[in-house]
């Protein structure tokens, strides 16, 4: 089992790095292969729109560190995706990951240039996001605020094929970037989903 976990918070050594590392860190106890990468350490652009890639599906024209990483991606059992939520959404980071899968993508037909909606990326994945929140509140007291951004990273791994998807939220780290650490029950929690894998 090749397992790789990405963390988009540009915060070192803080929550969402923390707990995707726990959970790789229990994976490994089950004999898991890991690499753990932090984007913040990576020189990465956002898509250019260039739609390069559709001559050459799966590869962005890009020259930059988050080229290599997307088709390294392809090559494993388990993505573990870290993002900390910066203003009801996901940081600038992951969405450029994410932006960058286009890259992944046919919309049309190269034979009939028909409409087609499909991404050539190995199915069969399982799939974790990591979330950190400083809000204490639970995502449910405010849905209309948080429950498009379940549904908007539901539809990544969807759109790749995945075979499982796990989400593993943190409440309440507010600006503390050890508050993950700090809780030894949380850190628990992620080492078991990883155990899970
Ligand atoms: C730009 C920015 C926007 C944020 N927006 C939210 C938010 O919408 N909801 C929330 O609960 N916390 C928000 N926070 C707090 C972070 O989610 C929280 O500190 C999180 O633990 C950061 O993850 P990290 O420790 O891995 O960097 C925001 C923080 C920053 C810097």
């Amino acid at each position: 089992m090749k397992i790789i976990g990405i963390n988009a918070s540009p915060r070192k050594n803080a929550n969402t790095q923390t707990l995707v590392e726990a959970i790789l860190s229990g994976a490994e106890k089950n004999g898991a292969e890991t690499r753990m990468v932090n984007l913040r350490e990576l020189k990465i652009n956002g898509c250019l729109g260039c739609e390069g890639c559709k001559k050459h599906l799966g590869q962005c024209v890009q020259k930059d560190d988050l080229t290599p990483l997307l088709q390294d991606l392809t090559t494993y059992d388990a993505i573990v995706l870290g993002t900390p939520v910066y203003w009801f959404h996901v940081s600038a980071q992951f969405k450029m990951l994410v932006d960058r899968l286009y890259s992944f993508m046919q919309h049309t037909d190269p034979e009939t240039g028909e409409a087609v909606m499909k991404f050539e990326f190995p199915a069969g994945k399982k799939f974790v996001f990591v979330l950190s929140r400083g809000d204490a509140q639970p995502a449910e007291v405010l849905p209309q605020l948080y429950d498009h951004l379940n549904e908007w990273l539901n539809i990544i791994p969807l759109s790749l094929g995945a075979a499982n998807i796990e989400f593993f939220h943190q409440y309440g780290a507010e600006i503390d970037r050890k508050a993950a650490r700090k809780s030894e029950e949380l850190i628990q929690k992620a080492e078991a989903l990883g155990e899970g894998l």
